[in-house]
């Protein structure tokens, strides 16, 4: 018995890759998306050699092709007959202070980031309000919360944007449709392996995707995980002038 079915981009990896075990764990049929295949077929064999029951499906996608994510999201709805979930997870955080000579790389995290989430949520609400249901997920970030510096700053407004899609979302109250937006703190992955491992605050993927997940059934509007110590942060970030914000990032 599928306890319904789940969307997730940018499963190849980290969080994403981590999401699709737990979720497969607690039940779900799985979607999973992403551009490197053999990481998404190796995720698959993992998956169901845990928990045979489970359906897997695997899409190649890119998420900064507009085209290719209504006809996946499109597909997997066919495939499966529902879409009770798509969790917007794909990204990267590729920026270089403005002005430094890489436009191209702080483009390429704004196409991923937020213009990649646009279009994988308005072809998952295509299919949402066709259904009369439907859960969206957006990964955001902590850093979505102030501007930040260097580095941060177009990754920073990607994931502010991402959070006010969502809000804008649920503030039209789309008849069934329940958004969460997830505010992940430092969990290790592959955007961060490069990070040292002492990194104040850093868990491990499972401990850290455990939160997200936990927070994401529960369907929650908003999170930041794992609560501690990052609901504090979120506290003191929102509210500290941006002199002290900077010293904090
Ligand atoms: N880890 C953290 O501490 C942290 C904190 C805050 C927010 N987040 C957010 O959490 C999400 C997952 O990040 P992660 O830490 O798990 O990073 P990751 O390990 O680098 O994984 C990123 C995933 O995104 C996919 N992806 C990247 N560009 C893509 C594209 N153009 N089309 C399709 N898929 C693409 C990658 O797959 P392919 O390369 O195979 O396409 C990969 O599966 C991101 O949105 C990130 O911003 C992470």
């Amino acid at each position: 018995m599928s306890k319904g079915t789940i969307v997730i981009t940018g499963a190849s990896a980290g969080l994403g890759a981590e999401m699709a075990r737990q979720f497969a764990a607690l039940g779900y049929d799985l979607g999973l998306c992403a551009r490197r295949e053999e990481k998404l077929e190796a995720l698959r064999e993992e998956i169901t050699a845990a928990h045979p029951e489970r359906r897997v499906e695997l899409r190649s996608l890119d998420v900064t092709d507009h085209e290719a994510v209504h006809t996946v999201v499109r597909d997997l709805a066919a495939a499966f007959g529902t879409l009770d979930r798509v969790v917007v997870n794909a990204g990267l955080g590729k920026g270089v202070a403005l002005g430094k000579g890489r436009p191209d790389a702080n483009r390429e995290t704004a196409m991923t980031n937020f213009v990649g989430a646009l279009s994988q949520a308005e072809a998952a609400l295509e299919v949402f309000r066709a259904q009369e249901h439907g859960h969206l997920v957006m990964v955001s970030s902590m850093s979505a919360l102030r501007g930040m510096r260097k580095a941060m700053t177009v990754y920073a407004a990607t994931k502010a944007g991402v959070a006010s899609l969502a809000e804008g979302l649920r503030s039209e109250r789309v008849p069934g449709l329940d958004v969460s937006v997830i505010y992940p703190g430092y969990i290790r992955s592959e955007m961060n392996e490069h990070v040292a491992q002492n990194t104040p605050f850093m868990v491990d993927t499972e401990t850290g995707t455990r939160a997200m997940v936990r927070a994401i059934e529960k369907r929650k509007a908003k999170a930041y995980v794992p609560a501690w110590p990052w609901v504090p942060i979120g506290f003191l970030l929102k509210r500290a002038p941006l002199s002290v914000v900077r010293r904090m990032t």
